[in-house]
This record gives structure tokens, sequence and C-alpha cells, in this order.
């Protein structure tokens, strides 16, 4: 394990292996959570980055999982019915939940249907409230945020540049994304930082240079909003394959 400033960064040889050992990250936290609170508590990415991992989730390492004490959620969103082939929601059901034959004790979607952007997020905040039974103003502590690393440097929906990214209150917001002219509807920094881990997944050459500016170069809290994930008490990890890697000195 080779340390940063801004976490541990484990290097993996490729997509695949990359994909196993973010599965067996995620399958010892969730052992722990469950011996020590008797649930484990999940934020999901949306992307491509973790589809490997999510059709693991469903067959080789599912049995590894105590999938009735576990309760899924999502860091983001697209503004879109969970039948769109850009729902983040779909894609893990088509790829993981309708592939198992054991099913989480609770699954979370961001309710994208029937609402505004804005609506959702509201909606969404109160079911993290009344999940987690949180006193007002305070975050909800995820045992594990799974996240990924846009090439513009963006994580969850929290793009360059954008409102979101100063929300110190809200747990979950409808941000307006200029370049896609449309809403994501995103967990706000609060709630990333207050998770027990992070655990960015990056694989491939096209990330290459910016997993290089947000590990190793300037500070840019604008530019790159995921140098701004860093749990306040809580395990930041950057899982990344080889060709990821390959501008980093480690
Ligand atoms: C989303 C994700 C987003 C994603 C990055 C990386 O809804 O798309 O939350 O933050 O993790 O854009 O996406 P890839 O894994 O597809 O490169």
């Amino acid at each position: 394990m080779t340390a940063y400033a801004h976490g541990a960064v484990r290097v993996f040889e490729d997509p695949e292996a990359l994909a196993r050992g973010a599965a067996e990250e995620l399958a010892r936290r969730a052992e722990a959570a469950v011996r020590d609170a008797n649930r484990f508590t999940l934020a999901l990415s949306g992307g491509h980055t973790p589809l490997a991992l999510y059709g693991l989730l469903a067959d080789v390492y599912g049995p590894r999982f105590p999938w009735d004490r576990i309760h899924l959620f999502w860091g983001d969103e697209r503004d879109v019915p969970p039948d769109d082939e850009a729902s983040n929601f779909g894609t893990l059901r088509r790829e993981m939940l309708n592939r198992m034959s054991r099913r989480p004790a609770s699954v979370h979607p961001i309710p994208t249907t029937g609402q505004d952007a804005a609506a959702v997020a509201w909606t969404y905040e109160r079911e993290l409230v009344n999940f987690f039974g949180l006193a007002p103003g305070e975050p909800p502590r995820f045992d594990v945020v799974l996240l990924g690393l846009g090439g513009d440097g963006h994580t969850a929906s929290l793009f360059p540049g954008t409102v979101a990214l100063t929300e110190q209150k809200r747990l979950v917001v409808a941000n307006w994304v200029e370049e896609l002219s449309s809403h994501r509807i995103t967990l706000t920094l609060p709630v990333l930082n207050a998770a027990r881990a992070v655990l960015f997944l990056v694989a491939g050459e096209a990330k290459a240079e910016i997993l290089r500016r947000v590990l190793q170069g300037p500070h840019d809290r604008e530019a790159l909003p995921a140098q701004l994930v860093r749990p306040d008490d809580g395990d930041l990890f950057w899982l990344v394959d080889r060709a990821a890697a390959s501008l980093l000195h480690l």
C-alpha cells in the first residue's frame, strides 16, 4: 500500500483485478460492520468502472456477503426514470440485483420518477434522515461510499464549478450541470466526508492524467471536486488499475 496526502493508493494489474480487490475490501468491511452494528450501509457509484465489481458481487463474491444485513443507497443519480439506460439504479438492478438469488435488507434508489429534480433531492434527504435517525443538520455515516472519478475531476455528481460544491448543510441536492444541460441528484460533500470509508475506483489510461492531477497535482477545489473528498473520521482508499496509475509517482 502506497500512501499519499489524499489517501492510500492501491494499484491492481488490470480492471478485473481491481474489481476483485474492491469486492474483497467490501466483503471485509461488510463483515466487520455487521459484527459491530448488525448492518452495513453502502452508497453505490454510477458510471462504468464499478460494473465489473457489481457483477462479482452478484455472482462470485455473493456468498461472502451478509445480504440480509446490507442496505444499499446511491451516491448520485441522473434525472431520468429507472428504466432509462442512463439510470444508475437501473444499471445496478440489471447488473447485480436481478442476478442475485439473495436480496439486500433494503435498497434505496434515488426516486427519480414523477417529480422534478429538486423534489427528488428533498425526498431522498428525508429518506436518509429517517433511515439513519439523523438529528437536524447531522449527516449520515455510511460504512462505505463507493466513488468514481470523471475525466474532468468530478465525483458522484459534484462537477467542477457547480453550486453543489459549496453546499454544507443539505444532504442531497439537485445539481445543475451546464455541460450536460441537466440536473444530477447527488449526495453532498458533508455526507461523503462523514463516511467511515470512501473507496474510489479508477481504471484505464484515459484516467491517468486526471488521477495524477487529483492525487499529486496542486489543490484546486473548483476544478477538481474529487480532491474535496476527505473523510473527517474515516478511511480514504484509491483502488486503481496500472493503466490509470501510469502517471503517478509511487
Ligand atoms: C455517475 C457517477 C460518476 C462516475 C464518474 C466516472 O453517475 O456517472 O456517479 O461520478 O463515477 O463519471 O464514471 P466512469 O466509471 O464511467 O468513468
